[in-house]
This record gives structure tokens, sequence and C-alpha cells, in this order.
């Protein structure tokens, strides 16, 4: 039977991801990889009824003014600010996303960078590749900072913040959140949690995390103010989006010792990233992989397509995010 719709996929995804759109859609697969420019972007989706994309492309007034075809943008990730929702809802553009599927997975990592911080790893094991491990065991050495028993802050206490909470449990950490709305009791008693304000958050934590989404009200919710309410002592993960940290801010709050270390899983302008965090021991950097396992990234893919399917063939897409 031809298939009458047309898709854009803009990134390389899985072959089943393929095989399931390519019963029902023609595709116009950018299986290179290469991120499209604006004008490449425009150009192939011209033609297109949907979008499965990610957060490397920009969909915005532009696009949708090049685009009037496209019905539906299919986003492979939780997070969403790389789409203007708002604009495509007043021009009748479903946008989509991939919620749940990646909340363990983005915890575990959120808690490997925290414990890589605190436990110094990644300095610890450039000492050994470069030789200069001398010592089979010196008391001094190599310090770091205890995870269990300490006081952790979450900034932004949704699905992502509760996984990373449970974690917290099993290292008898003290767990206080900020969220714009509270949650129930029973919620806080099941995850063992304490709200507090986020400056309570910032200056009495040992690990401060950020889990908000990115917006404009977002943007640098973390900068050289918030910093300079830390502890010293105090470690700041980032595993949502670059632009909730002030990079520039943080990047001081480091060399001055304002507090003690950082993990970043995410920068302001990926995959470009600021060169000065390279010169600081205390900062573990990961390129943006909070998701990535081969079965959470294929659960993200193929939910996605399941939301473009469903929306270009009438249905309401399971993870509407602008109806
Ligand atoms: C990844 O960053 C996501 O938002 O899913």
């Amino acid at each position: 039977m031809p298939k009458s719709l047309k898709i854009l996929i803009t990134r390389q995804v899985f072959p089943e991801v393929i095989d399931f759109l390519g019963a029902d859609f023609e595709i116009d697969y950018n299986e290179s990889d290469v991120v499209l420019s604006t004008d490449e972007l425009c150009e192939r989706a011209a033609s297109c009824a949907g979008l499965l994309c990610c957060l490397t492309e920009k969909i915005d007034n532009t696009f949708f003014e090049h685009c009037p075809t496209v019905r539906v943008v299919s986003n492979i990730a939780v997070g969403y600010n790389n789409i203007d929702a708002i604009e495509a809802k007043n021009r009748g553009v479903k946008i989509t996303n991939t919620p749940g599927v990646l909340d363990d997975t983005t915890a575990d990592l959120t808690f490997t960078l925290l414990m890589a911080v605190a436990r110094r790893i990644t300095e610890a094991e450039s000492l050994l590749r470069q030789g200069r491990w001398k010592k089979s065991f010196a008391v001094q050495q190599m310090l770091g900072m205890d995870i269990h028993h300490a006081s952790l802050g979450i900034i932004g206490m949704g699905r992502i913040g509760q996984a990373i909470a449970k974690r917290a449990a099993g290292f008898d950490m003290q767990v206080r959140y900020f969220n714009r709305t509270p949650l129930d009791a029973t919620t806080e008693q099941k995850f063992n949690v304490c709200y507090v304000s986020q400056e309570a958050i910032l200056r009495n934590s040992d690990f401060v995390l950020v889990m908000v989404p990115y917006s404009a009200a977002t943007h640098h919710l973390i900068g050289a103010e918030e910093l300079a309410l830390m502890k010293p002592s105090a470690i700041l993960i980032n595993t949502a989006r670059g632009g909730v940290v002030d990079e520039v801010a943080l990047i001081a709050a480091l060399k001055k010792n304002q507090i003690a270390g950082a993990g970043l899983d995410v920068f302001e302008n990926e995959p470009a990233f600021n060169p000065e965090f390279l010169g600081l021991k205390n900062v573990v950097l990961t390129p943006h992989i909070g998701s990535a396992t081969r079965s959470t990234r294929m659960a993200m893919a193929m939910l996605a397509a399941t939301n473009l399917k469903a929306a270009l063939q009438g249905e309401t897409p399971p993870n509407w995010v602008n109806p």
C-alpha cells in the first residue's frame, strides 16, 4: 500500500524504530547522525507531516514558518526546551516527549556523578594511569567525602528527583527537597524526604542536585548568589540542563573553593563547554549521557515513535505536552 504521509527522522535511531515507523510512513532518515543545520532541517521537513527529533533540533517559529505541513514533532527526550511548544500549539502542531522511561537510568547517572566527585574517582584514576601511585597505601591519600549519612538537597522533585531520593535512602542520607509544588504527605513519607526552601537546601546540604526542566524561569537558577550560600564542603550536581547553572559563576566558585566540587552531565552550549572546566580537578564531566543505556535509549526512541505514529493516525498521543 502506498504510504501517504512522510516523516523526517533527524538523527540516527535504532533499526527497530525504523521498522516500526516504516510500516506506515515514508521516511526521510538522517542516518549519518550529523546534526542538521537549520536550513537543512527546514528543507527536509518541508515535505513532511511529522518529525522524530532530538534536543539538537531547534523547533521554533522559523521552523514552523518553513514547514507548514508538519503536524507533529516528537522529541526523543523528556525535556523539550528545544521546542517552542506554545508557538506550536498556536499553529495546531502537537509536541510530544518521552517521560517515565528514563527516570531510573538518569537517577543512576546522577548518583554516579555524585559518588565520583565525592570520592575523587576520576582524579584518583588518572593518578594511577599517569604512574603517580607511589605508595601502596597512604593514610592521607585521595581523601574524599562521605556519601553515607550526608545531607542531600534536591531542587526539583519530579519523577527523577524521587528516583534519586530512593537511591539516597540506601545510603542513609538525609534528603531535603524544594519544588514549586510540595509533594503530598504520603509521597514525602514514601521517599523519606522533607520539604524546605531553596535557600535552606543551598545553605545546609552536603550535596545539591538540580533536577528542574529548563525554561526562562529556571535559566541560571544557580548563579553566583546561590553558590555563595553553599557550604565550602558542598558539591553541586547538574544532570538537568546546562542553562540551569551559570557556568562562569560555577567556575569562579570552584576556583576560589567557595564550594568543594561539581559533577556535570550537561552544559550551556553543548557540545561546547567552557574549557576552564578542564583545568579544575574537583569536577567530573560527562557528555550528556544521563539516559544513555541501550535499553533506556531504545525505550525513549520507541516511545517517541509511538507518540508520532498515534498523532499522525489521528489518535491522542500518549505524551502530548501542548494540548
Ligand atoms: C535528556 O536530556 C532528556 O531530556 O531526556
